[in-house]
């Protein structure tokens, strides 16, 4: 296991997180699934897919729900085939948790390393550089914020060392929580393999950022830009003004956009013919 693991230069694959019971957007989630809820002009789908895309990842696996599955099949299916961006579906059949992602994925990581990041975040910062760089261990992303105790938290020590990784702490550790893009080497896979569920039932990413931490292989950024977690009323309608204000849809990847038009091309046409 070890040996597989050994750090070289290898591909990024890239994995979605689109699954999950949405509750907190109940009941707009009773007819569909929260990451095909509109943020201002585009789906929200698009927003983390574009963090990939842009990073030049270009085989994408998406987690689905299984009663998702197919609007996602209808939206995504080919949409981005032609533009040579290969996406593929994952049900999973029951939200275990996040780091679930990663042994769904065993066969789409391969031999691989993986930039897995959540379908409900929306980054303003390009994380391109970081991803094309990344060679092996982890790699995390932290943004200091004011309810930390909604999240997995990072302590850092006085030379700004990552020292605990901590998930939804009770008691204060930080405030800086850890968002939702993880960049990990391909022993990921052994590591979510192991893990055992928390006490809530889930699969937990911190669990795998944490064994990252404890072999000090795991790298955190902090950045400045927007980080929007659109998974409640307030900061769906919060995600949908800041990406208006700070004109992120507009500034998606040139690969990403043309799909889009040609996509509402291809629905405009059907809808025509529906009409003659
Ligand atoms: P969460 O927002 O933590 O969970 P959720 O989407 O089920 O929402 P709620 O808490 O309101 O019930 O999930 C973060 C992202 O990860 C989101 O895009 C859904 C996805 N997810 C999965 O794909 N599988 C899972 O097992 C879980 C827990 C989440």
């Amino acid at each position: 296991m070890e040996q597989a693991c050994k750090p070289r230069k290898r591909k990024m694959k890239g994995i979605v997180l689109a699954g999950g019971t949405a509750t907190r957007l109940f009941p707009m989630t009773a007819t569909t699934s929260k990451q095909l809820l509109p943020v201002y002009d585009r789906q929200m789908i698009f927003y983390p897919l574009n963090t990939l895309i842009k990073a030049g990842v270009k085989e994408i696996l998406m987690i689905v729900a299984p009663e998702h599955s197919g609007q996602f099949l209808n939206l995504l299916g080919s949409l981005l085939k032609k533009h040579g961006i290969h996406v593929t579906f994952e049900v999973q059949s029951v939200p275990r948790g996040l780091a679930e992602a990663l042994t769904l994925g065993e066969n789409h990581i391969g031999d691989d390393n993986v930039a897995l990041i959540l379908g409900d975040n929306i980054f303003e910062d390009d994380f391109a550089k970081q991803i094309k760089d990344f060679r092996s261990g982890g790699h995390v992303f932290a943004k200091k914020v004011s309810d930390p105790e909604r999240f997995g938290v990072v302590k850092f020590d006085e030379n700004n060392i990552a020292v605990e990784i901590v998930e939804k702490p009770v008691e204060w550790i930080s405030d800086y929580a850890v968002t939702g893009l993880y960049l990990y080497d391909n022993c990921c896979v052994e590591i979510a393999k192991n893990m055992k569920p928390s006490d809530r039932g889930e699969i937990e990413i911190t669990d795998v950022n944490r064994a990252y931490l404890e072999k000090k292989e795991l790298e955190v950024t902090l950045f400045d830009g927007e980080w929007l977690d659109a998974g409640t009323p307030d900061s769906l309608l919060e995600a949908s003004m800041i990406v208006k204000e700070k004109g992120i849809s507009r500034n998606f990847h040139p690969i990403l956009d043309q799909a889009i038009i040609e996509f509402n091309e291809e629905l405009k046409i059907r809808s025509k013919k529906r009409l003659q």
